[in-house]
């Protein structure tokens, strides 16, 4: 085991706690660090971690993720998506380290009928997916050793999103009404920690130096959020889960804050080509994470 760490900013995310169940990444062991020695938005807090760890690769995984709240809290959005990933993203070209960050199929407008790809026209729909591109441009700008992973629905087993929603609200009511004309692909942070790890593994150990960029990296397949929920359901009641009567509704009826594109499916292809990194289908992740989830709360 190589000493240098691959540094993880923003510990408690769902994606970094996925990354520190990895534990090591290209023969280098996976420290996660939170606020307040690891505040993005505090360059000299970053500068002294930096020097500290002395780090083999950066991974950024903090964001600031509350999609409609960032309609009201523009500045903050900004600061936590974009001013505070240029700076660590400087800081790190400074030193010479690699850094990995992690964006949105919400760049997109949803206005396409078939898979995103790296090169497509970007147009957010609302101040989350604006503040996610910014930071994006900014990294590209600022640090040529840059790897930019766009993911999409990103769920685990733990903390707060899709799926551990679904669960709470179905063991809670009887029924459900779930989006059904938004299109896009369910993510396991356990695949996509896996694929941050592995292209880690080629630029690090393997020297793909001609691999930077931005790659999309979502879990296989498509859906809508209701054929999501549909799926949870169905896997919860062959374990005697509540299982709630599930309606489909459209987005006008589901009126949010924040607009969200309608279609977002990313095209994976130039993951697999230059990676040879293909996620799971969605459906298959889903079922391990709500397995290993039941084991856990079995055990609990
Ligand atoms: N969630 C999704 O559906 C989704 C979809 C597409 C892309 N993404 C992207 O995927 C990445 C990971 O998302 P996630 O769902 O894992 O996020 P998450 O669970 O919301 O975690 C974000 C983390 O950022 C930390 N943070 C907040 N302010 C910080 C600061 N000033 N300095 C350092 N850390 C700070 C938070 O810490 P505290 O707990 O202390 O607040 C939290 O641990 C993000 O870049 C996100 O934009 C997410």
């Amino acid at each position: 085991m190589v000493e240098q760490p691959i540094l993880v900013i923003g510990a408690e995310g769902q994606l970094a706690r996925a990354l520190a169940r990895l534990q090591t990444a290209a023969g280098h062991p996976i420290a996660c660090r939170g606020r307040p020695e690891a505040d993005i938005n505090d360059a000299d807090a970053l500068r002294a971690l930096l020097a500290a760890t002395a780090p083999a690769a950066v991974v950024n995984a903090a964001a600031y993720t509350a999609v409609d709240a960032a309609e009201t809290s523009e500045p903050a959005a900004h600061a936590l998506n974009a001013h505070g990933p240029a700076q660590l993203a400087r800081l790190c070209s400074a030193r010479g380290i690699p850094f990995v960050h992690v964006s949105t199929d919400y760049v997109f407008d949803g206005s396409a009928r078939t898979p995103y790809r790296e090169t497509d026209a970007i147009a957010p729909l609302g101040v989350y997916g604006a503040s996610k591109a910014a930071g994006e441009a900014a990294i590209r700008e600022s640090c040529p050793h840059h790897l930019i992973l766009r993911t999409s629905w990103l769920y685990d087993g733990e903390g707060r999103n899709f799926l551990t929603t679904m669960l709470r609200l179905g063991a809670e009511r009887e029924a459900l009404s779930i989006v059904a004309d938004q299109r896009g692909a369910p993510t396991w942070t356990e695949d996509l920690a896996a694929a941050i790890a592995a292209m880690l593994e080629n630029v690090l150990t393997d020297g793909a130096t001609d691999a930077w960029g931005t790659y999309h990296a979502t879990g296989s397949g498509e859906t809508t959020w209701h054929g999501f929920a549909a799926e949870i359901f169905r896997i919860a009641a062959a374990s005697g889960q509540p299982t709630p009567k599930l309606t489909a509704i459209t987005t006008a009826e589901y009126p949010t804050p924040a607009a969200r594109p309608a279609y977002s499916v990313l095209d994976n292809a130039k993951l697999a080509q230059t990676f040879g990194i293909r996620l799971p289908e969605w459906q298959d992740s889903l079922a391990r994470c709500m397995a290993r989830r039941l084991a856990k709360t079995q055990t609990a």
